[in-house]
């Protein structure tokens, strides 16, 4: 069974096919973040025309590659949340214009849940249940996927994402966007313990995550520096110690992460731990996952990394599950910028 997925949430404008939601027979991915880097974020009116422009030849080119028409798709599957509301509009939008055009049906993917199915493309023997830590630019989760569309979430970040705190640490270091992979690469020539960074845990038991203690102590030390280098009357940029930097402040939000994966392998006792979403494309990420996976005697699971940030092989993966275990959507299907994927699995019903 193949499924079309479409996927436009933030500023890639993507479309691939996947048969059976573990065989990527496409994934074609037009990213406009080349413009939104001058910015030093994503513009969201920039985004949106730039997927406008996009969606119709990137569908086309993903049927091509597939080798098919829209004779031989089953689904449509098309992120319709959370994200920026412009640029879901538009993905939307093309899908259901597709369904109605081709008799087909249409179905709503959450976007974090499509993060998640990454992981059927690269394992084909992944069944749930299994634990997934979800970290990307707007979200940092622990999820117990009991099912193929059963989560439970059982940590997530009270304040700003994993990706979000890399990404604003960057900017005000002088790196740029999107930070992640710059500081993933400073942090390799870096020593992880040089500067001590503060991890917040909380008293009560809870596995949620906050990050803008760690961040604001990251902008402070960047502050500090600055000064002294003026009255000293010396270049902060040539003697401020960016790899030990971004090390230790990588390591400080990768060991709070973990941390808290510790605690979810023991209240769940699964057997399986995986990655999903841009953060997870994190070097010492899947490293030290992968440790911790050894160490646990867990099996350990992550996308390729082209297939950790936003793409929609991952979302016609996730289509696929949704068709074969629920309702599928009508015209009336909306975007949303906001939701969690507990919440999102339950509307509509
Ligand atoms: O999943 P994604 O493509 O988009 C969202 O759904 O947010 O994730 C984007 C985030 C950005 O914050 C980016 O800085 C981060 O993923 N990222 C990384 C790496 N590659 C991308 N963070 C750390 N290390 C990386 N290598
Ligand atoms: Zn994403």
């Amino acid at each position: 069974m193949r499924i079309l997925g479409i996927e436009t949430s933030c500023d890639e404008t993507a479309a691939a096919v996947v048969e059976n939601g573990r065989v990527e027979l496409s994934n074609v991915i037009a990213s406009s973040a080349d413009i939104h880097r001058q910015y030093g974020g994503v513009v969201p009116e920039i985004a949106s025309r730039m997927h406008v422009e996009a969606i119709v030849p990137v569908v086309q080119q993903a049927l091509e590659e597939a080798g098919c028409t829209m004779d031989d798709i089953e689904a449509i599957a098309v992120t319709n949340g959370p994200g920026l509301a412009g640029a879901l509009l538009v993905g939307l939008s093309a899908a259901k214009a597709l369904a109605l055009a081709s008799g087909k049906p249409l179905v709503g993917v959450h976007h974090i849940a499509s993060h998640i199915a990454a992981n059927y493309l690269a394992d084909p023997e992944l069944e749930p249940p299994f634990l997934c830590l979800v970290v990307s630019g707007g979200h940092s989760q622990i999820v117990h996927v009991r099912d193929y569309t059963d989560f439970e979430i059982m940590g997530t970040t009270r304040d700003d994402a994993a990706g979000e705190a890399f990404d604003k640490v960057s900017r005000a270091v002088g790196l740029g966007y999107p930070g992640g992979p710059l500081l993933d690469r400073q942090a390799r020539l870096g020593n992880p313990g040089a500067i001590r960074f503060p991890q917040t845990r909380f008293a009560d038991g809870s596995l949620d995550f906050s990050f803008s203690g760690v961040k604001t102590a990251a902008l402070t030390y960047i502050q500090k520096t600055k000064q002294q280098a003026q009255r000293a009357g010396i270049d902060w940029d040539k003697n401020f110690p960016l790899s030990d930097f971004a090390a230790s402040y990588q390591e400080a939000i990768l060991q709070a992460l973990l941390h808290n994966c510790e605690e979810a392998v023991r209240r769940t006792g699964v057997k399986t731990l995986v990655l999903a979403g841009g953060v997870s494309a994190n070097s010492r990420l899947r490293k030290l996952a992968e440790d911790f996976c050894l160490k646990h005697k867990l099996k350990f699971g992550c996308p390729p990394l082209k297939d950790c940030t936003d793409n929609a092989a991952m979302v016609a993966a996730m289509g696929y599950f949704v068709y074969k275990n629920g309702p599928v959507a009508d015209m009336s299907l909306d975007a949303y910028t906001q939701g969690g994927l507990a919440e999102f699995c339950r509307r509509g019903e």
